[in-house]
């Protein structure tokens, strides 16, 4: 017999039912609660919220797991690319030979932009953040494929709109890169896989032709491996949000590039590097900086600490702490920020204040590091998080239109303004 919740209300009950999940996750089913009770649930920030059951990414964070599809996340770093975890994120499966030559020769096929749409880089002003020109770019790709804009899981449109926001968006983040710079842009090279087309088309000049460094590819390809799904996230979810309406895939990849900005969530990547910079200015005392994060009086948080999920340390970071020593030795560069970074963690994971909270370092903490190593500007660290991030949100899109139950997304609310007056004239008015 299947489980349920007993829930008093008014002295009455209410049976709602229990849902479990594949790996024994449990939750209680309200659909029907306001229905048969009349009552809402207050769940501000959907902490406790379930909002769609997905078979895409598992994580437990209290034990530190993260897994695409079932596979971890360390093996997947280890033996996979960028490309296959896209294919398997999208799909469900891992591509045979067969299926994956033919999904990356598709991504090829679309590297190209609409010429016209490179005027549109030029009207941005030269410091215009890259993270507004990617989303107004993603959202103004739907003008030029009018015969993409219908929803439609099955048809083959779908999969081309797919494989077209793949494969574009790299060379959108690449041009606003190109534009910030005052760069001439740079077009993909056949021979080229997709990340090294991608550094190809930043740090190629006409004056000097960037070959692109294994160390530093296979960094890329990790970092985007890392960067791929976390499940419901705020840019996840708001790629959901916005898609459940039928808007379009571009204008709902567009919304998951604006709430990915925030430095709370795929900005702190650049914040991280902002503040170790900040301490290094001020004599790299970083024990300062803990006890400002401690204080409640001082708004300053540690950046690239702590997560809603993980309860210990996120598994990506881990990764990333490792891949940081190595590439930085391999590619000799000593950088003090690194020290700060690895001093701030030593001293934060042994503070009561963290370990009662249990804050650890997270993927930004030691990611914007390791960008910063490979040439990356600053403002480019959360454009980079995007393009990682861009299966992820196309696989939950996918999922959400194909999923029947899906409904749109229009949570309520407990109103607690003021109850019915009348209007008063202005001349009446204090
Ligand atoms: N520094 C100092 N205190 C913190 C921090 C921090 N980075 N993060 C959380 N706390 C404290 C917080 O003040 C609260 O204390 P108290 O219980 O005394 O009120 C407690 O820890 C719980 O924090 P919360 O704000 O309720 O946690 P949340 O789940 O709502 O927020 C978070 C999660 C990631 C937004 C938050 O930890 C944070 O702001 N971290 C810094 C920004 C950051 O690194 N974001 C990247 C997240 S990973 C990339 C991604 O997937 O988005």
């Amino acid at each position: 017999m299947s489980e349920h919740a007993k829930l008093i209300l008014d002295g009455q009950p209410v049976e709602l039912p229990v849902v479990v999940g594949t790996e024994n996750e449990k939750g209680i089913d309200i659909t029907r609660l306001q229905a048969n009770s009349g009552y809402l649930t207050l769940d501000p920030g959907y902490a406790n919220t379930g909002a769609c059951k997905s078979a895409i990414t598992f994580i437990d964070g209290d034990k530190g797991i993260l897994r695409y599809r079932g596979y971890d996340i360390a093996e997947l770093c280890e033996k996979s690319t960028f490309m296959e975890v896209s294919y398997l994120l999208i799909n469900g499966e891992l591509p045979t030979p067969e299926e994956f030559a033919r999904f990356k020769d598709k991504v090829l096929l679309h590297s190209l932009i609409h010429e016209d749409m490179k005027n549109f880089f030029n009207s941005y002003p030269g410091h215009a953040h890259p993270m507004a020109i990617l989303s107004s770019m993603v959202c103004s790709m739907s003008v030029y494929h009018p015969e993409l804009l219908k929803p439609n899981p099955n048809a083959k449109e779908t999969s081309q709109t797919i494989t077209r926001l793949l494969s574009k968006v790299r060379v959108l983040a690449a041009f606003a890169y190109k534009r910030s710079v005052g760069e001439a842009f740079v077009y993909t090279r056949p021979e080229l896989d997709y990340v090294s087309n991608f550094l190809h088309m930043m740090f190629t000049t006409p004056m000097r032709p960037y070959e692109p460094n294994e160390t530093i590819r296979k960094a890329m390809d990790v970092l985007f491996i890392l960067h791929a799904d976390h499940e419901q996230n705020c840019s996840t979810s708001t790629v959901r949000m916005v898609g459940s309406s039928k808007a379009n895939l571009f204008a709902s990849i567009s919304a998951g590039v604006c709430a990915l900005w925030g430095p709370l969530h795929g900005g702190a990547n650049q914040s991280v590097i902002e503040m170790l910079e900040d301490i290094e200015r001020d004599g790299c005392n970083y024990r300062k900086y803990i006890e400002k994060a401690k204080d409640k009086n001082d708004p300053f948080k540690l950046m690239g600490f702590g997560h809603r999920v993980y309860k210990s340390y996120d598994p990506r970071a881990v990764i990333l702490k490792k891949y940081c020593d190595q590439i930085l030795e391999q590619l000799g560069i000593n950088d003090p920020i690194l020290d700060i970074a690895k001093g701030l963690e030593e001293v934060a994971l042994t503070d009561p204040y963290f370990i009662e909270r249990k804050l650890y370092p997270n993927v930004d903490f030691y990611s914007g590091i390791l960008y910063r190593a490979m040439g990356f500007p600053t403002n480019m660290f959360t454009v980079l998080f995007a393009l990682g991030r861009l299966p992820g949100w196309i696989a939950h899109w996918k999922e959400m239109i194909e999923d029947p139950t899906t409904r749109i997304a229009r949570p309520r609310q407990i109103y607690v303004g003021p109850t019915v007056r009348e209007y008063v004239p202005a001349s009446q008015r204090a």
